[in-house]
């Protein structure tokens, strides 16, 4: 263990260049554009996978985007663990904001700058790293292990559930480890056990059949941007909670042991709110900040648009106004629950001077999982050593819904070993990774191995 160890100390500029190559390839899963750049990021992992020494390695063609797939069995005697992972990355718009083009990744304090840095390319790079290390020291694996990195986890993997579904033996394992989520703060190594859920919906909202003078007409015909923003101001109330009639019906209570355990993890509202430059911070009345960003659902508009939006002034009256609108949610909501009823609100809070139309773009649920079990115990031994503390569990507030299908389907417990920032700017410009999370990330992964080892 100590070869390895050394080998991934000794290789971590190496490293770096290597996951430049990954981030240079602009994978952008939901740009039609974009599509043989996917194929080629596919081919880029599964090159990768190789040189790590997986066999079987397979570039698994769906629907939509490919999965890459590799596997060690060396032992079957020895636990297996399943590595999921999602080359994909979000669109980099607006692109004028980024100090540095988002795929001409490049080191600035510290940090590696460019879209999938964190989110995911660098995070799932850090297990196929420690997997090259046994193999290039000539060590054994002391674990049995799959791969599976998916290109379509930022537009809700379509394909990826129904492919579970139907290949539960290629996937068998004893646990499933994701590294795709943050940190709790700079540091402080972090196993995470639950993420929010996911309903995503689009307004419509349709006014006159045609743009029109506001002067002409203003005053008497219903402005379609003026009314979605008093509808959307509508579904939250001044304590801060969402008013869509029987929203909150499902929502888990959250435990006096979980509120003494946020309590504890000391959060400072202070530090947050200055790292943002907010004076104030908002949400929910009678929860703590940290409890708001995990432990209840919450509801935001994403964009809004309509009317006139270029340099000056036109005086129009829209015909149509446009928002979307997405809320994270907690166990036990359902996001196709959660659509029906946001539809029927949005619609009886919708004046007759207007007509109004809601879909649902996609939904996620949500999970909490066991973390009393072996398996997130030895990756959060693990990440102690990595990091050198005490490890924190936390909940995530945002989403990954695949893990529910991996809970439903395989029946096993998933590790959620978050190794990003908070800060990192993932969906945002900028976005950038620790080099030192990644190299930490790296012997956090080699040393679950050796601990996962232990649990059979
Ligand atoms: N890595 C994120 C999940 C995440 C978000 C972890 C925030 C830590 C903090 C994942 O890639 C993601 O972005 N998921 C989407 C869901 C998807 C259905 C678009 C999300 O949470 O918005
Ligand atoms: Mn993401």
């Amino acid at each position: 263990m100590e070869k390895v160890i050394n080998y991934i100390k000794s290789n971590s500029d190496s490293y770096v260049e290597q996951l430049k190559d990954y981030l240079r390839i602009p994978s952008i899963s939901t740009s039609v554009k974009h599509k043989n750049e996917m194929k080629k990021c596919a081919n880029y992992v599964a090159g990768q996978l190789k040189s790590a020494g997986m066999k079987k390695v397979k570039i698994i063609p769906t629907a939509g985007h490919p999965l890459v797939f590799g596997e060690l069995i060396h032992d079957k005697k020895l636990p297996t663990v399943l590595i999921y992972g999602h080359y994909d990355v979000q669109p980099v718009d607006p692109l004028d904001l980024w100090k540095s083009p988002p795929f001409e990744p490049e080191i600035r304090n510290g940090k590696i700058w460019a879209r999938g840095a964190n989110d995911n390319k660098g995070q799932n790079f850090v297990h196929i790293k420690s997997v090259e290390a046994f193999k290039n020291t000539g060590t054994k694996l002391p674990v049995n292990v799959k791969f599976l990195i998916e290109g379509e986890e930022e537009i809700g993997s379509p394909n990826l559930s129904k492919f579970l579904k139907t290949n539960k033996s290629l996937l068998s394992c004893d646990a499933v480890m994701i590294s795709d989520t943050s940190l709790y703060q700079p540091g402080i190594p972090t196993i995470n056990y639950g993420l929010r859920g996911l309903c995503f919906m689009e307004v419509e909202v349709i006014g006159p059949n045609r743009d029109l003078h506001s002067g002409s007409f203003g005053g008497a015909v219903a402005n379609p941007i003026n009314v979605l923003a008093d509808m959307i101001s509508k579904l939250i109330d001044k304590n801060g909670r969402i008013t869509i009639p029987d929203f909150y019906n499902d929502v888990q209570k959250l435990s006096a042991v979980e509120r003494n355990n946020y309590k504890k993890l000391k959060f400072s509202d202070a530090k947050f709110a200055k790292e943002l430059n907010v004076k104030k911070l908002a949400g929910e009345k009678g929860y703590s900040t940290l409890e708001r960003l995990s432990g209840r659902p919450t509801l935001d508009c994403n964009g809004i648009w309509g009317g006139y939006t270029e340099n000056g002034a036109k005086t129009v009256l829209p015909s149509q106004a446009y928002a979307k609108i997405s809320m994270r949610l907690v166990p036990d909501q359902d996001p196709k629950t959660i659509a029906k009823l946001f539809a029927k609100y949005i619609k009886q809070i919708a004046p007759k001077s207007v007509k109004v139309n809601v879909k649902e773009l996609h939904g996620g649920l949500p999970i909490v999982v066991s973390f009393d079990n072996p398996a997130v115990k030895a990756a959060a031994k693990a990440a102690s050593k990595a990091f050198g503390k005490e490890t924190v569990f936390t909940r995530e507030g945002g989403s990954i819904p695949i893990v529910v299908e991996f809970a439903k389907q395989l029946d096993v417990p998933t590790i959620l070993m978050g190794l990003g920032l908070d800060t990192d700017n993932i969906h945002s410009p900028n976005e950038h990774f620790n080099l030192s999370n990644f190299s930490r990330g790296i012997l956090a992964s080699a040393y679950f191995f050796e601990e996962f080892a232990k649990i059979k």
